[in-house]
């Protein structure tokens, strides 16, 4: 099937792949010419495991092309994905601009029956706007369906998450929407989610919601449990061996970051807050989250007293491993507090250093872990990538000013930095090693 995605980022270009993986044929647009560039070469704009392989097989098959032309798009394939993006505005509101220039667009060129999908995280009724839109702007009367698919992929393992899914979410309000849905992922083995358009979008923002909610209760219990004793990761251990509750997703750290869930939850309680439903939970969510790492950087002031030309180590720049991605990553707002308390930074991470560059040009980025470690008088670790792991404590030691290690993700050996006399602290436990 002949299928074109609107938008090639982290979403619509994995999108694009792996529909072409299972076997359509797959036209992706977007207006950045030097993102384009990239992509026609066989190069990802960002790090995704298994990406560039696929994208060079599939540019290879010819199952896969590229354009900078929304028309294109709108010509070549009967189902058009939506992908672009939706950032926050003041408030949280979601910013529907490249949204409503792109279904303004496909208004304007659309010649016959087309499916126009959703992938892009919209509130509830955006397909009843993108509808109106498309009616309003259309030069001739040609038909069209507006369907919603929410994406629930996870950066990191967004090609095995879009190859595997849980589920497929389909938002649709006619028949033929339906069905032309259901041959786009007829070679997926998941169950099928047939919903109308506005549950669909609002599964969306309602699951990566409850998601950074589990999230935040685990970093609220951790804050518990360092004031009371209690040790956090015992506590959900003993709390995730039950199914209805589960153990993904509670664990706690400095908060979440990256590109979704601090806007789908700002989103979903402005979306909750038009509609006059009291959003304080969810607002809650948010400012806690906030919090979080203020009472990480908090610890580190107390414990390090004066920060002001310290030289502190960082472990870790993107919001979680396996990505490149900063966006709200907290090791970023960290790195930028510490600058401003007159902290010297020297920073590691094994694919996001390039991207962290061009924020902060003045940081150290470190050869490897230990090179990053080399002469601090603190190691901080915001991101658990595997290596950091396994890295021998004892060559850390060796090579820190002062052996204090804050683990933002408690994922170092505990015992291990006992053994070796270091400073250890934790999130929601409490310190080892000697005061
Ligand atoms: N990144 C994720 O993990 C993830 C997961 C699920 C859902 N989403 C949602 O998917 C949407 C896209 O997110 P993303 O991370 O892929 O964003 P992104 O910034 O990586 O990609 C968006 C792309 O759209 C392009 N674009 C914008 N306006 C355009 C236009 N008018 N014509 C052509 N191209 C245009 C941009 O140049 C960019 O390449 C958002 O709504 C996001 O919330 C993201």
């Amino acid at each position: 099937m002949k299928v074109s995605v609107i938008g090639s980022g982290h979403v619509g270009l994995v999108t694009g792949v792996c529909f072409a993986e299972k076997g359509h044929e797959i036209l992706c647009v977007d207006h950045d010419t030097e993102k384009l560039a990239k992509l026609k070469k066989g190069e990802s704009p960002f790090y995704e495991p298994g990406m560039n392989e696929l994208l060079q097989k599939h540019l290879a098959s010819k199952r896969l092309q590229f354009s900078n032309r929304t028309e294109d798009a709108v010509e070549y394939g009967q189902a058009i994905f939506i992908c672009v993006g939706t950032p926050s505005t003041a408030r949280g509101k979601a910013d529907m601009t490249f949204v409503e220039k792109v279904a303004q667009t496909i208004a304007e060129n659309l010649k016959e029956y087309r499916l126009v999908i959703e992938k892009s995280t919209v509130p509830i009724k955006t397909g009843e706007r993108i509808k109106r839109t498309i009616a309003r702007y259309a030069k001739g009367d040609a038909q069209f369906d507006v369907a919603s698919n929410p994406e629930f992929l996870r950066e990191g393992s967004a090609i095995e998450d879009t190859l595997k899914p849980d589920r497929v979410v389909v938002g649709v309000d006619s028949a033929k929407a339906e069905s032309l849905l259901r041959e786009v992922y007829a070679g997926f083995n998941c169950p099928i989610v047939v919903t109308s358009v506005g549950s669909a979008e609002l599964i969306k923002h309602a699951s990566n919601s409850f998601l950074a909610l589990k999230i935040t209760f685990a970093n609220w219990l951790a804050r518990l449990c360092e004031a009371s004793g209690a040790d956090v990761e015992q506590v959900v251990h003993g709390m995730g061996l039950d199914h209805r509750i589960g153990k993904h997703f509670l664990n706690a750290g400095i908060g979440y970051g990256g590109s979704c869930f601090p806007k789908d939850v700002d989103a979903l309680a402005h979306i909750a807050e038009e509609l006059r439903v009291d959003a304080s939970m969810i607002r809650g969510i948010s400012d806690m989250n906030k919090g979080q790492l203020q009472a990480f950087y908090d610890k580190i002031e107390k414990e390090l007293w004066v920060l002001t030309d310290k030289t502190i180590a960082i472990w870790g720049l993107a919001f979680k491993p396996n990505t490149d991605d900063l966006r709200e990553a907290p090791a970023l707002r960290l790195i930028e507090m510490l600058k401003k308390a007159g902290a010297k930074i020297r920073a590691h991470d094994p694919v996001a250093m390039p991207n962290t560059r061009k924020l902060h040009p003045d940081l150290y980025f470190a050869k490897d872990a230990i090179d990053a470690a080399h002469g601090a008088d603190a190691l901080v670790v915001c991101t658990e990538w595997p290596q950091y792991r396994e890295t021998d404590l004892a060559k850390v030691k060796a090579v820190l000013r002062v052996p204090i290690i804050f683990d933002g993700r408690n994922c170092l050996d505990r015992k291990r930095a006992a053994e070796l006399n270091m400073r250890l602290f934790g999130i929601g436990k409490s310190a080892v090693g000697p005061a």
